[in-house]
């Protein structure tokens, strides 16, 4: 049921919403200037409040309709969920909640993986929260029964990724001894189920080599949006500049604003601090 409150036309011409705990779902903006460079984008980061891969899944569904609220009041045409950790745990909520598409990053990224997989042996990371709602789990197996899934939380890469450590030794260490029992369980895939961790591929790559593939969930979110948006007639048709950026932080505006530019490699608006209306 769509509430009243939130009853807006929607129009091709409005910006896409993007949220995330923090600065993750850049990675998912990142894409997005690849695939949909003309669309504006309203981007808000819950800085205030990452991360929420750590936290119960009634906080995040809640959360993660105070930040649909506050991108609908600003007139999106659609959501895109850049936080697996939300898509796992409130995306069928925000659909039902909210009268405008809400994408996630689960589904893209499942069909993504069985698309590449040759041995249906998939790993998966992604946050404990991720991790514990088994969501992936469930998607891969109920697209292909015989798939062999291998989770694993690990809750240490998003302050790592979040305190900018990409090439950090300490993070080559951690990912070592995350992925070491994926890797015995001759995986030929890894679906990075997190939009923190695509900020990590190059040390991942690393650590694990060059035979098993990687899933970028924020690339085949935003081509999974694309498409969406492509069917339901909602992409732009009268933009021609490059779309525009527009940031929302709920903390540390200044410091996310430098990650920002770094994530994105282009000069951004500087994000504004905002205080979210509670639900
Ligand atoms: N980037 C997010 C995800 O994809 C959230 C990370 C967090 O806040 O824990 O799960």
């Amino acid at each position: 049921m769509m509430s009243e409150e939130f009853s807006q036309v929607i129009n091709a011409e409005l910006p896409i919403g993007v949220f995330d705990s923090g600065v993750g779902g850049l990675t998912v903006v990142h894409a997005m200037r690849q695939a949909l460079p003309h669309e504006d984008i309203v981007y808000l980061g819950d800085t205030a409040r990452t991360p929420y891969g750590t936290k119960s899944p009634n906080t995040i569904v809640r959360f993660s309709c105070e930040d649909t609220q506050f991108l609908l009041q600003h007139h999106v045409k659609a959501v895109v969920v850049g936080c697996s950790t939300v898509s796992a745990w409130a995306l069928s909520f925000l659909e039902k909640r909210f009268p405008v598409p809400v994408f996630g990053v689960i589904l893209p990224g499942v069909r993504a993986a069985l698309e590449q997989t040759r041995n249906q042996r998939i790993g998966v990371i992604g946050t404990s929260a991720t991790v514990r709602s088994m969501a992936y789990t469930r998607s891969i197996v109920a697209h292909c029964e015989r798939a062999r899934v291998f989770e694993c939380g690990c809750r240490l890469l998003v302050p790592l990724v979040e305190e900018g450590w990409m090439k950090h030794r300490a993070t080559r260490m951690i990912l070592r001894t995350y992925l070491a029992p994926l890797r015995r369980h001759r995986i030929d895939t890894l679906l990075l189920a997190c939009t923190h961790f695509p900020l990590l591929k190059d040390a991942i790559r690393q650590v694990i080599g060059n035979r098993i593939a990687l899933v970028d969930c924020a690339e085949t979110c935003a081509r999974f949006a694309r498409e969406r948006l492509e069917q339901m007639e909602l992409l732009s048709r009268q933009r021609r500049r490059p779309g525009v950026i527009q940031a929302f932080v709920t903390d540390e505006a200044e410091r996310f604003t430098k990650l920002a530019q770094r994530f994105l490699g282009e000069p951004i608006r500087t994000a504004l601090e905002v205080e979210l209306t509670p639900m």
